[in-house]
């Protein structure tokens, strides 16, 4: 063994500390040269080998490489700790100047802000809100309403039945006779709600919104509904719109009239929405049927009244000239959106 045999393990010991990255790699570097097979105690094993004047010298420039290595692997491994934690901290940091993220505020739907809008103009007169029910039996939603059960008014509405004589409410009607049936006239009651049908195009869905409206008191006349819808369509729409009352027929009115009212979109001149007629229907009305009255309990010959229901998702489509009334239902946030 010569003394250039110890400086070429150590400088060969010496790369491989500086090129060790991780604390696994460098007690692997420390195994290879200062561990019991490794190669700085094999030199020193090899001592026994040498001439007895030669021992001293090379055994001290040994344990002086062992020294240095030793020194060294502690060196690199307090390095390796360091740069371990700066990494740590840069991935940890929290870039203070970065724009925060917020939640979105919701809103509330389009048509829920009509039924509002409609509860606030008629409670501002005097209204109570009543919710009524949108499972509903027979009786309610059709024969207290006038409509027997092989009346032809029955197959305009598509129902969903139940099998246990239960049915969704095809429209809000039924609402009138849970107050009529419950409450003593005088009577001033709006109903807005969910209503279903069996029916799914361009222009329906078979879940929509109605609201209904009940007025009973003495001698209520065609007079006061005429004033009331005419009152309701200028705050509703906040223009002076013209009003067109259709005779119509409802088996639970009589007289009954549909009511359109002048297109907003084109003032009345015809347009697409319009169907160039200039008109746009938005309600079904009428004075209620004495029979309906008759069958809730109220005396027709001493009570009169007007009822009327209009559509909530169509008010909706009118307010804010929307198209499809589909697009109410999709949920698309860049159409919701616009109306928060
Ligand atoms: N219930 C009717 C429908 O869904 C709308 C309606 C018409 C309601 C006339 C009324 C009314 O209260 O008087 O088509």
């Amino acid at each position: 063994m010569s003394a250039m045999n110890v400086d070429e393990v150590l400088g060969e010991a010496e790369a491989a500390v500086q090129g060790a990255s991780d604390d696994a790699g460098l007690e692997q570097v420390r195994v290879r040269y200062l561990g019991r097979k490794g190669e700085v105690t094999a030199l020193l094993k090899g001592l026994g080998r040498l001439a007895p004047e030669e021992r001293p010298q090379a055994g001290a420039a040994i344990n002086a490489a062992k020294r240095r290595l030793t020194a060294l692997i502690a060196e690199r491994k307090d390095e390796i700790a360091a740069a371990e934690l700066t990494a740590a901290l840069a991935e940890d940091a929290v870039d203070v100047t970065l724009p925060g993220r917020r939640s979105g505020s919701g809103g509330l739907h389009p048509v829920t802000q009509t039924l509002a809008r409609v509860e606030d103009i008629f409670t501002g007169a005097g209204y109570d809100v009543v919710a009524g029910l949108e499972v509903e039996d027979d009786y309610h939603n059709f024969e207290a309403l006038n409509i027997p059960p092989y009346h032809p008014a029955r197959s305009m509405h598509d129902t969903f039945y139940f099998g246990d004589g239960t049915l969704l409410r095809t429209h809000t009607s039924p609402a009138q006779v849970h107050v009529m049936e419950r409450q003593a006239p005088p009577i001033r009651v709006i109903c807005p709600g969910r209503v279903y049908r069996r029916e799914s195009d361009l222009s329906h869905t078979p879940m929509f919104h109605q609201i209904e409206g009940l007025v009973i008191d003495r001698d209520i006349s065609f007079a006061h509904l005429k004033g009331t819808v005419t009152e309701f369509t200028r705050q509703f729409f906040e223009r002076d719109l013209e009003l067109r009352f259709r005779p119509s027929y409802f088996p639970f009115t009589e007289p009954s009239a549909e009511v359109d009212v002048q297109c907003v979109h084109c003032m009345g001149a015809g347009c697409r929405v319009c169907s160039h007629t200039g008109w746009l229907e938005i309600m079904g009305c009428g004075l209620v049927h004495p029979n309906a009255l008759k069958m809730s309990g109220i005396d027709p010959e001493a009570w009169s009244g007007f009822a009327f229901g209009m559509g909530g998702d169509r008010l909706t489509m009118l307010l804010h000239e929307v198209n499809d009334c589909r697009l109410f239902f999709e949920n698309d946030l860049r159409f919701l959106e616009q109306f928060r």
